[in-house]
C-alpha cells in the first residue's frame, strides 16, 4: 500500500519481508558511519528489527521511516519518514539511500514529500533535521528542505554531538 508518491519514487511502511533489503541497507559503510551500527547482521536480526522499530514506530506514533522505491520498477533504493526519539522533543526527518542511488535527488525528492505528510496530513508543525558535523550531504539535503542550523545537541550523555536543523 503506498503512502506517498512522487515524480519517481513511491514510499510504502516496511514489513518483515523487506529484511533482506534493510539488511543490506544497515549495513552500508555509509549508514554504519552516519548513522550508527545496529549490529544487524542475519535475515532473522533484520525481521527482528523491523518489528522493534520500524514496525513500533507505526503502531506508537502513526508515523516512521518507510521503504523508498523507484516507481518505475518498484525496487527498493533507500528508507525516508519521520522518527520520534526518546530523547529528543521535536520529530526529525530521517533517510538513507544504496550508494548507487546517492546524488540523483531521491533524498529530496523523498524528504519533501515526507516533509509535506507531516504539516498537511499529521499536523506536526515543526520537523527538525540532525547530522553528524561531518555528513555535508545529509546537512545540503536538510538545507534544501528549508531547515536551518539551530545548536548542537547530544541524544544522549555518551553521544557524539549532533547538528540540529530545524
Ligand atoms: C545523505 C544522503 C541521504 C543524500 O542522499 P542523495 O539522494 O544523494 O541526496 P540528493 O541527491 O537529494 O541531494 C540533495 C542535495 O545534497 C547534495 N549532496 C548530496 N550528497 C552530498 C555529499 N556527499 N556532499 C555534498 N553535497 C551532497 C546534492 O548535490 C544536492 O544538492 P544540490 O541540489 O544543491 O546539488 C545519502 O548520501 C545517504 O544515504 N547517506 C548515508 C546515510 C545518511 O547519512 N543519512 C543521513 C543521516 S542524518
Amino acid at each position: 500500500m503506498t503512502l506517498l508518491e512522487t515524480d519517481r519514487l513511491t514510499l510504502r511502511k516496511i514489513t518483515v519481508d523487506d529484511d533482506a533489503f534493510i539488511l543490506d541497507l544497515l549495513n552500508q559503510p555509509s549508514f554504519i558511519q552516519f548513522i550508527g551500527d545496529r549490529g544487524v547482521r542475519t535475515l532473522d536480526d533484520a525481521r527482528e528489527y523491523i518489528s522493534a522499530r520500524f514496525i513500533a514506530s507505526y503502531e506508537k506514533f502513526g508515523f516512521g521511516l518507510y521503504l523508498t522505491s523507484l516507481k518505475e520498477n518498484e525496487i527498493p533504493i533507500g528508507i525516508c519518514g519521520l522518527v520520534k526519539r526518546d530523547t529528543l522533543k521535536d520529530v526529525d526527518v530521517g533517510f538513507a539511500f544504496l550508494p548507487q542511488y546517492w546524488l540523483q535527488g531521491y533524498a529530496f525528492e523523498s524528504a519533501s514529500a515526507v516533509m509535506g505528510y507531516a504539516k498537511n496530513i499529521l499536523d506536526i508543525q515543526r520537523v527538525v533535521g540532525i547530522a553528524t558535523p561531518d555528513n555535508q550531504g545529509s546537512m545540503r539535503v536538510l538545507e534544501k528542505l528549508g531547515l536551518r542550523f539551530e545548536r548542537m545537541i547530544k541524544l544522549s550523555e555518551d553521544d557524539i554531538e549532533l547538528k540540529l536543523f530545524g
